[in-house]
């Protein structure tokens, strides 16, 4: 019989200062899960100021573990253990989390267990669905982009990434040319439905290039170019150029993702279990559309879990904790806070770093 454990689980790595409890038995509950974003306190600087989100994690995170452990009825006594997120991000949060996961660690007894923020995102599946081992997850973000092959509680192979921004910072950027608001994933995507993706045929980078890397920063470049001549053609855009623009732009990515989509699943030596997807990207319909398709064709299920738990959260945390407890995965007690922490240390690194950070 599995034995039922409770976990607090504490995220700090990026610009969501976030604390859940997750319990899990023969069935598995989020009993709380709080996010506080900080996206107010950065939108005057277009990213994310590593210091000021440091801070704000600082002062918020004792808060917000507080209002998770009253929304789940738990008190600190009554829980199993407490995860946190040791990277990899924005160090300065990081180490928030890391501190105050020692501290109550330290004070009630209680194992801890460090989790790195993208084995969370990519075993959310399970605490979703309960799926078996291996399955496929694109992970899309405004961070990352990566595909994983999850073999394992500590078994990740990555397949590919992106080589410079992560698809969900091309949105923004886009949106940020295009004078949308921010961010710019949803607006972007509103104003793509209304446009014509076929005016302006923008790069599809890489796609000659084998195997499933990806790249989006040429594609901003692009954007940035088509708008200018129109300016420079006829001193400004129209409604219809804007609309036009994202649809292209939108257009691309979703052939980029896509096609190297399809060519991950050709990676997979044994059959995924499914096609999972994760991050605020997976929001975005016609993206999604696209990959329920490509999942169709390769006959594998496809996947999303609820919004929530695919973005930044600390309930994939808490989650990711129960499963290496359950699993016998030890956290030394001397471990350290990582800026960087691939999850699949023998894939050659990706270059760049987002503005939300390392992409690992
Ligand atoms: O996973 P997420 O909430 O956070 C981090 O990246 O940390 O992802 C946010 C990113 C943003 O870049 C946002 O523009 C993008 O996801 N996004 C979308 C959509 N909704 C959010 N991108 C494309 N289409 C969307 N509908
Ligand atoms: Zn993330």
């Amino acid at each position: 019989m599995t034995r039922t454990l409770t976990l607090l689980g504490i995220e700090s790595s990026c610009d969501d200062t976030a604390a859940a409890v997750v319990r899990a038995g023969k069935e598995v509950e989020v009993l709380s899960s709080v996010v506080l974003g900080q996206t107010s306190l950065h939108e005057a600087y277009g990213g994310v100021v590593p210091e000021i989100a440091a801070r704000a994690h600082a002062e918020r995170l004792d808060g917000v573990v507080e209002e998770a452990l009253a929304a789940s009825g738990m008190g600190l006594d009554q829980i199993d253990g407490i995860a946190v997120t040791a990277g990899p991000g924005l160090i300065g949060g990081v180490l928030s989390g890391v501190m105050l996961a020692r501290g109550l660690a330290a004070a009630t007894g209680k194992p801890l267990v460090a989790v790195n923020h993208l084995a969370g995102h990519a075993l959310t599946p399970r605490l979703t669905d309960g799926i078996g081992f291996p399955y496929l997850m694109l992970l899309v973000s405004g961070g990352h982009c990566q595909f994983l092959l999850v073999e394992g509680v500590d078994r990740f192979r990555r397949l590919g990434g992106t080589i410079d921004d992560a698809p969900g910072e091309a949105f923004d950027k886009t949106a940020k040319l295009l004078a949308l608001p921010q961010p710019g994933g949803p607006s972007v995507e509103a104003e793509a439905a209304l446009g014509d993706g076929k005016r302006f045929p923008f790069p599809r980078p890489l796609l000659d290039r084998e195997g499933c890397d990806m790249s989006f920063s040429g594609l901003k470049t692009a954007l940035l170019r088509a708008r200018d001549a129109l300016v420079a053609e006829k001193g400004g855009i129209t409604v219809r150029d804007r609309r036009d623009l994202c649809a292209g732009f939108q257009a691309a990515v979703a052939d980029v993702l896509a096609i190297k989509t399809t060519r991950a699943l050709e990676l997979c030596e044994a059959r995924p279990t499914a096609l999972c997807v994760a991050g605020g990207v997976a929001a975005n319909q016609v993206i999604r559309g696209r990959l329920v398709a490509v999942a169709e064709r390769a006959g594998v299920p496809f996947l999303a879990p609820p919004l929530r738990l695919c973005t930044d959260n600390a309930a994939m945390i808490a989650w990711a904790g129960i499963e290496r407890l359950r699993a016998g995965l030890e956290t030394p007690p001397g471990f350290v806070a990582r800026p960087r922490w691939p999850l699949d240390e023998t894939a050659p690194a990706l270059l760049g770093s987002g503005k939300k950070g390392a992409k690992a």
